[in-house]
């Protein structure tokens, strides 16, 4: 993991300190919905897992009367680069909780997919988190910075801790567990991506607003847990489901498709990750990996391979 500060002087002869720092998405293992609070947010129940498929960032920092936060990315063009974009947000929201005023630069390559259910923004509002956290002398703890993060949004927590975490409440309630087996996971997003609060919208239809007379969905937690710690990756294949699978996939019959081709290339499971419509296969071999991610790319899809995070921050 990189790691390491550099101090250089501006034209100012002022110190600049500048860290690189990775943002890494996430897949679901298992991901529920069992419940839904009064204000619409839903409580999830499930096992987060980063994987190595990251953004890169160089975040640097400079003391000054006046707070300002500055992004410039390459690798997407739709990312919004001003005040909507996540790592701007928490950037802007790490320097009020430090009581610091300054400038944050922020140099971003993208890679993850967008609105993908990768929690991409997600991934790179914790990786800023941590990296002020680092240029600013480690004002926070991990936990203040988890705290801050979902703020911004249910993933960010998790995404500033990294790893692999049964995540409860709205994503703020955080256990680790034993990382997934080390293995080839190929991760694919092809069409258009899809709105989180629309996807809950549909799951409120099928699911009568999680009301007492929900229908029972096949939640494999339960068998997910025991795999993890037993290092079986053929029993956490079995274990891996996703509630919104089904309903996203009348949405977006991409999904489908994705699955599919996975699975025709020896994936031991294929499943769409958070709201989607990214799709995860999980490989024990590298070389069918990398053929699958090949055929992906073929059909139009943004492919990637990449192996599970087996430490956290
Ligand atoms: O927290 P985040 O910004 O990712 O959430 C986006 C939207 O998804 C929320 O505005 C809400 O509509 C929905 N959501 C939810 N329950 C959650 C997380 C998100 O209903 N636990």
């Amino acid at each position: 993991m990189l790691k390491y500060t550099v101090t250089i002087l501006s034209k100012e002869d002022k110190a600049v300190k500048a860290v690189a720092e990775r943002a890494y998405a996430k897949i679901n293992l298992c991901l529920d919905v069992v419940g839904r609070r009064d204000n619409g947010y839903h409580e999830l129940d499930g096992v987060m897992q980063s994987v190595t498929l990251c953004d890169d960032l160089t975040v640097s920092w400079e003391e000054g009367d006046s707070t300002e936060v500055l992004l410039e990315a390459a690798g997407n063009p739709d990312m919004p680069t001003d005040g909507r974009n996540l790592a701007v947000k928490a950037a802007l929201l790490f320097l009020d909780a430090a009581g610091r005023k300054g400038r944050i630069s922020v140099n971003m390559v993208k890679r993850i997919p967008m609105a993908g259910g990768l929690a991409g923004g997600s991934a790179d509002a914790g990786a800023v988190l941590r990296a002020c956290n680092r240029l600013l002398g480690e004002p926070l703890t991990m936990q203040e910075l988890c705290a801050l993060g979902v703020k911004l949004g249910a993933d960010v927590p998790f995404c500033t801790v990294c790893g692999a975490a049964r995540t409860q409440g709205v994503g703020e309630m955080m256990t680790s567990v034993v990382p997934m087996p080390d293995c080839s996971i190929v991760v694919a997003k092809r069409g258009e991506g899809v709105s989180t609060p629309a996807a809950f919208a549909r799951l409120d239809e099928r699911y009568a607003f999680f009301t007492e007379d929900r229908e029972p969905w096949d939640s494999r937690l339960s068998d997910l847990l025991p795999a993890l710690e037993q290092g079986d990756l053929e029993g956490v294949c079995r274990a891996v489901t996703n509630i919104f699978e089904p309903v996203v996939i009348e949405m977006r019959p991409d999904v489908a498709l994705l699955r599919e081709t996975m699975l025709e290339h020896g994936a031991l499971t294929a499943r769409m990750s958070g709201s989607g419509p990214s799709v995860f296969g999980i490989f024990r071999e590298e070389g069918a990996a990398e053929a699958a991610c090949s055929a992906l790319r073929e059909m139009g899809a943004d492919a990637h391979v990449c192996r599970p995070m087996r430490e956290n921050f």
